[in-house]
């Protein structure tokens, strides 16, 4: 079992931070693969509470190596802040977090330009973190990236300046905006350099070894499968391949490698942004979802829409990253709701689908055929019994895969093993 790539199903917030979490014990290496500091992992260990942006949520094992795989941009500023919160909460990162030199840098300028972007096209509602144009001078060929930073002098100032004046004049002649001063922007990346420079290895090369020599990597996704930059709701979508299929890319694995691929899914649906939302509720039934399940982002504090579950969705990302495992999260939220409203299909005109192609169905236009499910007490939930197993079993059988564990709540021990397909240490 060398690669496992844990995934989101929806639009992200699915509760991959726990399950990653307690998934990592289990594993040598936990590697990210794709996205930056957009994300907001959140884990609780007994009282304590972590949010990680950009460092795998692996690393509260303290056998567990983690690193940030090439398809990552990283934000200096955040990556180094994050780093300080471990430190001054006493977790040793030396000797076991790395990040791969061929990852990309994402400069204050794409921080800028993602604001002002999102000012000028009326936005898509990004998380302002410069993801979207870091990305974009990744495949512009004019990014920096963190190997950069360790080149002799000369090159090294070559690829920055090169960076800096392709990202002034676009300020200049897009938004209309002043470069800002290069002094600071060398001075900070060097500063970052020094400090960051211990941590920087091959990363791939890394996980290569381990699994020559039969360890095991766990590979983990950020966002949801629903901000693909291709298959996903576009345009509102991330920059990235949040597919397991961008793990491959992100983070240098032979494809024939990956073995297992566990797809996290809440029992309701939250999105962060703008762009469609089939089964999406308002009033009452939102700010019931909102306020139960805290449905705020880690990332920008934002309110997330909330909606029901929605299974031709569903099914449609489980194929495209070719689940094996299930892991329901949240089901605790929905504990007192009877009936629990399920969205089944959708309908186009007098077209019926219940796995929906989605390149062709427009999402903005599809009606949702809802079925009550009978809902289940609290007690039901955290005990995952009577009612609540019975709501699993379904889903079981209406996905057409198992659910191996379900998480009734934030803390590590709040969750039910019920397959023994994905090992898990708490
Ligand atoms: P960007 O990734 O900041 O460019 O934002 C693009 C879209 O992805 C926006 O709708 C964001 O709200 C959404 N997004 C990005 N990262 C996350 C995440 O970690 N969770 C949920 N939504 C996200």
């Amino acid at each position: 079992m060398p690669y496992t790539v844990v995934v989101g199903l929806q639009w992200g917030d699915e509760g991959k931070g726990k399950i990653v979490d307690v998934m990592a014990g289990a594993y040598a290496w936990v590697v990210r693969f794709q996205g930056g500091a957009n994300a907001g992992h959140t884990v609780q260990v007994g009282d304590e509470t972590y949010i990680f942006h950009l460092i795998p949520s692996g690393l509260l094992h303290p056998d567990v190596q983690v690193g940030i795989g090439p398809g990552v941009v990283v934000d200096p500023e955040v990556l180094l802040q994050e780093l300080e919160m471990l430190r001054q909460r006493g977790i040793e990162v030396q000797g076991r977090f790395w990040v791969d030199p061929r990852s990309t840098l994402v400069l204050p300028y794409h921080k800028l330009q993602d604001a002002f972007e999102e000012e000028k096209r009326g936005g898509i509602g990004t998380t302002r973190r410069g993801i979207g144009p870091a990305y974009r001078d990744r495949a512009q060929r004019v990014a920096l990236r963190v190997g950069d930073l360790f080149l002799p002098e000369s090159e090294r100032n070559h690829r920055l300046e090169r960076a800096m004046a392709w990202n002034e004049e676009l300020l200049a002649c897009r938004y209309g905006k002043p470069p800002l001063p290069r002094e600071e922007v060398r001075g900070s990346l060097e500063a970052f350099a020094e400090q960051i420079r211990p941590h920087v290895r091959d990363v791939v090369h890394a996980v290569h070894e381990v699994d020559r020599k039969g360890g095991e990597i766990l590979l983990e996704g950020a966002q949801g499968a629903g901000l693909d930059v291709t298959f996903g709701t576009y345009p509102f979508v991330t920059s990235s391949h949040t597919l397991a299929g961008g793990a491959t890319v992100g983070a240098g694995v032979p494809p024939h490698r990956i073995t297992k691929v566990v797809g996290i899914f809440k029992a309701y649906v939250t999105r962060v942004g703008r762009g469609p939302f089939p089964t999406e509720v308002s009033g009452e039934d939102e700010s019931w979802l909102r306020e139960r399940g805290q449905e705020y982002g880690a990332t920008t504090g934002r309110p997330r829409r909330c909606g029901w579950l929605d299974l031709p969705f569903l099914r449609y990302m489980i194929a495209l990253n070719g689940v094996t495992d299930l892991v329901l999260t949240k089901l605790d939220v929905l504990a007192g709701r009877d009936p629990i409203p399920v969205g089944m299909a959708y309908r186009v005109g007098h077209q019926t689908w219940t796995h929906p192609p989605l390149g062709e169905v427009d999402l903005t236009q599809v009606e949702v055929e809802y079925t009550p499910w009978p809902g289940f007490s609290e007690q039901e939930a955290v005990a995952l019994e009577g009612g609540a197993e019975a709501y699993v079993q379904a889903l079981e059988e209406h996905l057409g895969l198992p659910v191996a564990v379900v998480s009734t709540g934030p803390r590590r021990r709040d969750l039910k093993v019920r397959r023994s397909t994905i090992k898990i240490v708490v």
